[in-house]
Protein backbone atom coordinates (compact mmCIF):
# COMPACT_ATOMS: atom_id res chain seq x y z
CA UNK A 1 0.00 0.00 0.00
CA UNK A 2 1.33 3.62 -0.58
CA UNK A 3 1.06 5.75 2.56
CA UNK A 4 1.06 9.66 2.52
CA UNK A 5 3.21 10.18 5.89
CA UNK A 6 1.58 13.77 7.17
CA UNK A 7 3.88 14.67 10.01
CA UNK A 8 7.16 13.43 10.00
CA UNK A 9 8.33 13.85 13.51
CA UNK A 10 8.79 11.07 16.30
CA UNK A 11 5.82 9.14 15.59
CA UNK A 12 5.93 9.89 11.69
CA UNK A 13 9.65 8.27 11.60
CA UNK A 14 8.28 5.35 13.64
CA UNK A 15 5.25 5.00 11.24
CA UNK A 16 7.41 4.65 8.34
CA UNK A 17 9.93 2.19 10.06
CA UNK A 18 6.85 0.21 10.56
CA UNK A 19 5.43 0.67 7.60
CA UNK A 20 8.53 -0.39 5.47
CA UNK A 21 9.32 -3.65 7.62
CA UNK A 22 5.19 -4.59 6.55
CA UNK A 23 6.00 -4.12 2.72
CA UNK A 24 4.54 -0.93 2.13
CA UNK A 25 5.82 1.80 -0.11
CA UNK A 26 6.42 5.93 1.92
CA UNK A 27 4.70 8.17 -1.24
CA UNK A 28 5.01 11.42 0.34
CA UNK A 29 6.49 12.27 4.13
CA UNK A 30 5.30 16.62 5.09
CA UNK A 31 7.24 18.14 7.79
CA UNK A 32 7.25 21.92 8.10
CA UNK A 33 10.44 22.19 6.12
CA UNK A 34 8.21 20.62 2.85
CA UNK A 35 5.01 21.88 3.92
CA UNK A 36 4.51 23.87 -0.34
CA UNK A 37 5.10 19.69 -1.11
CA UNK A 38 1.51 18.71 0.34
CA UNK A 39 -0.43 19.29 -2.59
CA UNK A 40 -3.79 17.66 -3.92
CA UNK A 41 -2.00 16.28 -6.68
CA UNK A 42 0.89 14.49 -4.03
CA UNK A 43 -2.12 12.82 -2.16
CA UNK A 44 -3.31 11.52 -5.39
CA UNK A 45 0.01 9.37 -5.58
CA UNK A 46 -1.00 7.84 -2.34
CA UNK A 47 -3.79 5.12 -1.01
CA UNK A 48 -3.74 6.13 2.04
CA UNK A 49 -2.39 9.20 4.87
CA UNK A 50 -1.46 8.87 7.75
CA UNK A 51 -1.57 12.31 10.03
CA UNK A 52 0.64 13.12 13.29
CA UNK A 53 0.87 16.57 12.95
CA UNK A 54 -0.08 19.24 16.12
CA UNK A 55 -3.46 20.33 16.32
CA UNK A 56 -3.44 23.28 14.38
CA UNK A 57 -3.05 21.48 11.18
CA UNK A 58 -4.75 18.48 11.69
CA UNK A 59 -8.33 19.80 10.82
CA UNK A 60 -6.47 21.44 7.37
CA UNK A 61 -4.96 17.93 6.82
CA UNK A 62 -7.71 16.34 7.03
CA UNK A 63 -9.79 18.45 4.65
CA UNK A 64 -7.09 17.95 1.97
CA UNK A 65 -6.99 13.92 2.46
CA UNK A 66 -10.83 14.44 1.94
CA UNK A 67 -11.38 16.55 -0.75
CA UNK A 68 -9.21 14.04 -3.14
CA UNK A 69 -11.01 11.02 -1.12
CA UNK A 70 -8.03 9.76 0.33
CA UNK A 71 -8.75 7.63 3.50
CA UNK A 72 -7.16 9.25 6.77
CA UNK A 73 -6.00 8.03 9.43
CA UNK A 74 -4.92 10.75 12.42
CA UNK A 75 -3.26 10.48 15.57
CA UNK A 76 -2.94 14.36 16.18
CA UNK A 77 -4.27 15.02 19.65
CA UNK A 78 -5.41 18.34 20.62
CA UNK A 79 -8.29 18.86 17.89
CA UNK A 80 -11.30 17.41 19.14
CA UNK A 81 -13.32 20.25 19.81
CA UNK A 82 -13.49 20.55 15.79
CA UNK A 83 -13.99 16.89 15.65
CA UNK A 84 -18.12 16.73 14.37
CA UNK A 85 -17.47 19.64 12.14
CA UNK A 86 -14.43 17.54 10.21
CA UNK A 87 -16.15 14.49 10.67
CA UNK A 88 -19.46 15.63 8.85
CA UNK A 89 -17.23 16.96 5.90
CA UNK A 90 -15.36 13.52 5.48
CA UNK A 91 -19.29 12.04 5.37
CA UNK A 92 -20.25 15.18 2.65
CA UNK A 93 -17.01 14.34 0.38
CA UNK A 94 -17.21 10.73 0.53
CA UNK A 95 -13.54 10.59 1.85
CA UNK A 96 -13.06 7.97 5.02
CA UNK A 97 -11.40 8.95 8.96
CA UNK A 98 -10.12 7.39 11.33
CA UNK A 99 -9.25 9.37 14.32
CA UNK A 100 -7.93 8.14 17.62
CA UNK A 101 -6.27 9.70 20.41
CA UNK A 102 -4.23 6.31 21.29
CA UNK A 103 -3.45 4.19 18.40
CA UNK A 104 -1.72 1.71 20.72
CA UNK A 105 -3.94 -2.09 20.96
CA UNK A 106 -3.43 -2.12 24.69
CA UNK A 107 -4.57 1.21 25.72
CA UNK A 108 -7.53 -0.03 23.96
CA UNK A 109 -7.88 -2.81 25.89
CA UNK A 110 -7.54 -0.92 28.90
CA UNK A 111 -10.28 1.21 27.84
CA UNK A 112 -12.21 -1.32 27.65
CA UNK A 113 -11.52 -2.96 31.17
CA UNK A 114 -11.84 0.64 32.69
CA UNK A 115 -15.19 1.36 31.13
CA UNK A 116 -16.91 -2.23 32.82
CA UNK A 117 -14.62 -1.55 36.32
CA UNK A 118 -16.29 1.94 36.43
CA UNK A 119 -20.24 0.54 35.92
CA UNK A 120 -18.56 -1.91 39.25
CA UNK A 121 -17.13 1.02 41.12
CA UNK A 122 -20.87 2.69 40.60
CA UNK A 123 -21.90 0.16 43.84
CA UNK A 124 -19.33 2.19 45.85
CA UNK A 125 -19.51 5.68 46.47
CA UNK A 126 -17.15 4.96 49.30
CA UNK A 127 -13.61 5.05 46.68
CA UNK A 128 -12.78 8.41 45.02
CA UNK A 129 -11.90 8.09 41.58
CA UNK A 130 -9.37 9.93 39.62
CA UNK A 131 -7.00 10.09 36.83
CA UNK A 132 -3.55 10.57 36.69
CA UNK A 133 -0.81 11.00 32.85
CA UNK A 134 2.15 11.16 32.28
CA UNK A 135 4.32 11.98 29.34
CA UNK A 136 7.50 13.67 27.52
CA UNK A 137 7.98 17.13 28.78
CA UNK A 138 7.66 17.95 24.47
CA UNK A 139 4.06 17.33 24.42
CA UNK A 140 2.24 20.04 23.50
CA UNK A 141 -1.55 19.43 25.04
CA UNK A 142 -2.42 18.48 28.01
CA UNK A 143 -4.12 16.49 29.49
CA UNK A 144 -3.23 13.72 27.02
CA UNK A 145 -6.32 12.78 24.55
CA UNK A 146 -5.79 9.66 26.07
CA UNK A 147 -6.63 10.97 29.43
CA UNK A 148 -9.70 12.11 28.28
CA UNK A 149 -10.77 9.32 26.66
CA UNK A 150 -10.26 7.49 29.36
CA UNK A 151 -12.44 9.80 31.32
CA UNK A 152 -15.45 9.85 29.22
CA UNK A 153 -15.15 5.85 29.63
CA UNK A 154 -15.21 6.09 33.24
CA UNK A 155 -18.47 8.73 32.73
CA UNK A 156 -20.14 5.49 31.26
CA UNK A 157 -20.31 4.11 34.85
CA UNK A 158 -19.90 5.98 37.35
CA UNK A 159 -23.40 7.65 37.45
CA UNK A 160 -22.55 9.77 40.25
CA UNK A 161 -20.09 12.29 38.24
CA UNK A 162 -20.68 14.74 35.92
CA UNK A 163 -17.74 15.57 34.01
CA UNK A 164 -13.98 15.47 34.11
CA UNK A 165 -11.64 17.64 34.78
CA UNK A 166 -8.24 19.51 35.26
CA UNK A 167 -10.27 21.92 37.82
CA UNK A 168 -12.55 19.37 39.53
CA UNK A 169 -15.72 21.25 41.18
CA UNK A 170 -18.07 19.04 43.46
CA UNK A 171 -18.54 15.71 40.73
CA UNK A 172 -16.31 15.72 38.14
CA UNK A 173 -13.51 13.51 37.96
CA UNK A 174 -9.90 15.21 38.49
CA UNK A 175 -7.87 14.76 36.01
CA UNK A 176 -3.78 15.44 36.51
CA UNK A 177 -1.30 15.64 34.25
CA UNK A 178 2.61 15.40 34.75
CA UNK A 179 5.06 16.51 31.72
CA UNK A 180 8.58 14.47 32.87
CA UNK A 181 11.57 13.82 30.74
CA UNK A 182 11.09 11.75 28.11
CA UNK A 183 7.96 9.22 29.18
CA UNK A 184 5.98 7.92 26.33
CA UNK A 185 2.87 8.10 28.02
CA UNK A 186 1.53 6.48 31.35
CA UNK A 187 -2.18 6.23 32.31
CA UNK A 188 -3.46 5.61 35.90
CA UNK A 189 -6.89 5.49 37.51
CA UNK A 190 -6.92 5.28 41.35
CA UNK A 191 -10.26 4.48 42.96
CA UNK A 192 -9.04 5.70 46.73
CA UNK A 193 -10.94 4.25 50.22
CA UNK A 194 -9.90 5.27 53.66
CA UNK A 195 -8.75 1.60 53.68
CA UNK A 196 -7.15 1.11 50.40
CA UNK A 197 -6.24 1.73 46.61
CA UNK A 198 -7.27 0.30 43.54
CA UNK A 199 -5.08 1.59 40.85
CA UNK A 200 -5.38 0.51 37.01
CA UNK A 201 -1.86 1.68 34.70
CA UNK A 202 -1.18 1.57 31.46
CA UNK A 203 2.41 2.61 30.13
CA UNK A 204 3.90 2.48 27.01
CA UNK A 205 7.21 1.33 26.87
CA UNK A 206 8.05 3.33 23.72
CA UNK A 207 6.19 4.57 20.52
CA UNK A 208 6.18 1.39 18.80
CA UNK A 209 2.63 0.26 19.45
CA UNK A 210 1.35 3.72 18.47
CA UNK A 211 2.62 3.55 15.07
CA UNK A 212 1.68 -0.31 14.83
CA UNK A 213 -1.55 0.25 15.59
CA UNK A 214 -1.86 3.96 13.48
CA UNK A 215 -0.19 1.40 10.45
CA UNK A 216 -2.88 -1.62 11.24
CA UNK A 217 -5.50 0.71 10.94
CA UNK A 218 -3.98 2.85 7.77
CA UNK A 219 -4.30 -1.13 6.27
CA UNK A 220 -7.86 -1.77 7.16
CA UNK A 221 -8.71 1.81 6.35
CA UNK A 222 -7.51 2.01 3.00
CA UNK A 223 -10.69 0.71 0.26
CA UNK A 224 -13.10 2.00 2.73
CA UNK A 225 -15.58 5.47 3.13
CA UNK A 226 -16.92 6.97 5.94
CA UNK A 227 -15.96 7.99 9.82
CA UNK A 228 -14.91 4.98 11.86
CA UNK A 229 -13.10 4.86 15.36
CA UNK A 230 -10.81 2.41 16.74
CA UNK A 231 -13.51 0.92 18.31
CA UNK A 232 -15.03 0.01 14.33
CA UNK A 233 -11.55 -1.08 13.22
CA UNK A 234 -10.83 -3.51 16.90
CA UNK A 235 -14.54 -5.04 16.93
CA UNK A 236 -14.18 -3.86 20.59
N1 LIG B 1 -2.83 8.82 18.63
C1 LIG B 1 -1.69 8.32 19.10
O1 LIG B 1 -1.56 7.09 19.32
C2 LIG B 1 -0.54 9.23 19.39
C3 LIG B 1 0.67 8.76 19.88
C4 LIG B 1 1.73 9.65 20.03
C5 LIG B 1 1.57 10.98 19.71
N2 LIG B 1 0.35 11.41 19.26
C6 LIG B 1 0.12 12.80 18.81
O2 LIG B 1 0.63 12.91 17.50
C7 LIG B 1 1.05 14.25 17.26
C8 LIG B 1 2.50 14.26 16.76
O3 LIG B 1 3.34 13.73 17.76
P1 LIG B 1 4.92 13.63 17.55
O4 LIG B 1 5.43 13.11 18.84
O5 LIG B 1 5.25 12.92 16.29
O6 LIG B 1 5.26 15.20 17.40
P2 LIG B 1 6.50 15.88 16.68
O7 LIG B 1 7.73 15.05 16.88
O8 LIG B 1 6.50 17.29 17.12
O9 LIG B 1 6.13 15.79 15.14
C9 LIG B 1 5.13 16.57 14.53
C10 LIG B 1 5.46 16.63 13.05
O10 LIG B 1 4.44 17.34 12.35
C11 LIG B 1 5.07 18.32 11.54
N3 LIG B 1 4.10 19.40 11.30
C12 LIG B 1 3.78 20.45 12.08
N4 LIG B 1 2.84 21.19 11.49
C13 LIG B 1 2.56 20.60 10.32
C14 LIG B 1 1.66 20.89 9.27
N5 LIG B 1 0.90 21.99 9.28
N6 LIG B 1 1.58 20.03 8.24
C15 LIG B 1 2.38 18.95 8.19
N7 LIG B 1 3.28 18.64 9.14
C16 LIG B 1 3.35 19.46 10.20
C17 LIG B 1 6.29 18.73 12.30
O11 LIG B 1 7.23 19.36 11.47
P3 LIG B 1 8.50 20.11 12.16
O12 LIG B 1 9.27 19.06 12.90
O13 LIG B 1 9.23 20.65 10.99
O14 LIG B 1 7.92 21.15 13.07
C18 LIG B 1 6.76 17.35 12.75
O15 LIG B 1 7.40 16.66 11.69
C19 LIG B 1 0.81 14.99 18.58
O16 LIG B 1 -0.45 15.62 18.53
C20 LIG B 1 0.80 13.87 19.61
O17 LIG B 1 0.04 14.22 20.77
C21 LIG B 1 -0.68 10.56 19.09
Amino acid sequence: MKIALIGYGKMGREIEAIALERGHEIVLSIGHENLSDLTPDALRKADVAIEFTQPEAAPANIRMCADVKLPVVVGTTGWYSGYETIAQEVKEKKGALLAATNFSIGVHLFFAVNKWFSHLMNQHPAYTVRVEETHHIHKKDAPSGTAITLAEKLLEGLKNKSGWSLTPENNQIPVIAHRIDEVPGTHDVFYESEADEIRLTHTAFNRKGFALGAVLAAEWLKDKQGVFTMQDFLGL
